[in-house]
């Protein structure tokens, strides 16, 4: 994995992003709406960190915290070391140097070539024409976008144009990459391309990724680790696997249900079982759970047969991961047996 790719064997794990207790409000006339509430979170050197949540969960104004755009109400909130919590604009300037930003909308300059845009960091930071062109080159080439070095950003595909986001974001060599909803304008071929670019900076320059996504697809595909926000809070975090494979509130149980299908109720049950004279349980299925594989392969014997009514596998941190709902068929006292034998091995539940 990413995380343990870039660190030497036995070097403990060490923390790019931490906040603790972490609370913003806003005044909005006489009201106060707290769009960051309480949030504890450590975000690893190295790692690929994906924040999901709903619109209005809170996603980009934590962002805006974490790279010293908005100031925390309260809390404290460290990146790198630094405390950013009561900095003065020059101070957190030198702390935003370290930390790259691509958007949404991608924030080009249409004036600007595209070499224009990835140099403009540089000349801002006050680097030599010889060497901003130098690093143009490099970054350009980073992000294969050698040959649309002299193109104006209309000129380019929606795909480009957020890896010219990327070349500039990276210009100044930053530790710390925040993407707020990066691929989200983007078509699904062309979001796996910006995907796997992005995986590529944080596998080849050892830079942590923030991903702030409200597709689960965007997660399940690139990051190590998630949090799950909903009304300013993070309501679960963890490796992706295990958060996405277990999930405990119904917010990350609907994000899960977008990629992998889950437990089938209301409308789509009703119509399994109007479809099915058999008795429907759902079953969770996981990479190299053989157990499950004896059972099933064994239920002949015990009297009972089974179809595979609806269901779905997702690849999930490198391991499959679904459900699937199976009618079985047999008798009162075979089905007890099976159910019972199948509850040893994975978890069931049963469609109702
Ligand atoms: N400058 C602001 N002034 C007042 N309220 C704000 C401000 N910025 C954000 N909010 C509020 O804070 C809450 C969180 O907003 P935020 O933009 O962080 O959500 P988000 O998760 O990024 O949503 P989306 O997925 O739509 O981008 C919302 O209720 C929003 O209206
Ligand atoms: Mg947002």
């Amino acid at each position: 994995m990413t995380q343990t790719q870039q660190q030497a064997p036995g070097q403990a794990t060490q923390p790019m992003v931490v906040l603790s207790q972490v609370l913003k409000e806003y005044k909005v006339g006489k009201k106060t709406i707290t769009a960051v509430d309480q949030v504890d979170l450590t975000i690893n050197k190295g790692e690929i960190f994906a924040i999901i949540g709903y619109s209005g969960a809170g996603k980009s104004t934590l962002v805006r915290l974490i790279n010293g755009l908005e100031t925390i109400t309260s809390g404290s909130l460290t990146v790198d070391g630094f405390e950013i919590a009561g900095k003065r604009e020059s101070q957190l300037r030198e702390i935003r140097s370290n930390i790259g930003m691509i958007f949404q909308q991608f924030n080009l300059m249409s004036s600007r070539t595209v070499a224009g845009n990835v140099e403009f960091p540089l000349i801002v930071a006050g680097w030599d024409k010889a060497k901003r062109q130098q690093r143009v080159a490099e970054l350009l080439d980073f992000v294969g976008l050698t040959d649309r070095a002299g193109n104006y950003p209309d000129q380019l595909s929606g795909g480009q144009k957020q890896r010219v986001g990327i070349a500039r974001a990276l210009a100044t060599s930053p530790s710390l990459l925040l993407a707020d909803e990066s691929t989200s304008a983007l078509d699904p071929e062309t979001t796996a391309e910006v995907l796997a670019l992005l995986k590529k900076v944080n596998a080849e320059l050892g830079i942590t990724v923030v991903v702030i996504t409200h597709e689960m697809d965007v997660v399940s595909s690139i990051a190590d680790r998630v949090a799950v926000m909903e009304k300013g809070k993070v309501v679960e975090s963890g490796q992706v696997y295990d958060v996405f494979s277990d999930p405990q509130t119904e917010t990350a149980r609907r994000f899960v249900g977008t990629t992998v299908k889950t437990l089938p109720v209301g409308q789509e049950a009703a119509d399994l079982k109007a479809r099915h004279r058999g008795f429907l349980v759902n079953i969770e299925v996981t990479e190299g759970n053989d157990s499950l594989g004896r059972v099933l392969s064994h239920l002949g014997s015990r009297n009972v047969s089974f179809n595979i009514v609806q269901g779905g596998l997702e690849t999930l941190q490198g391991q499959s991961y679904g459900n699937l709902t199976l009618e079985l068929l047999g008798d009162v006292t075979s089905l007890d047996a099976v159910l019972a034998e199948l509850k040893t091995v994975t978890r069931v539940r049963e469609v109702r």
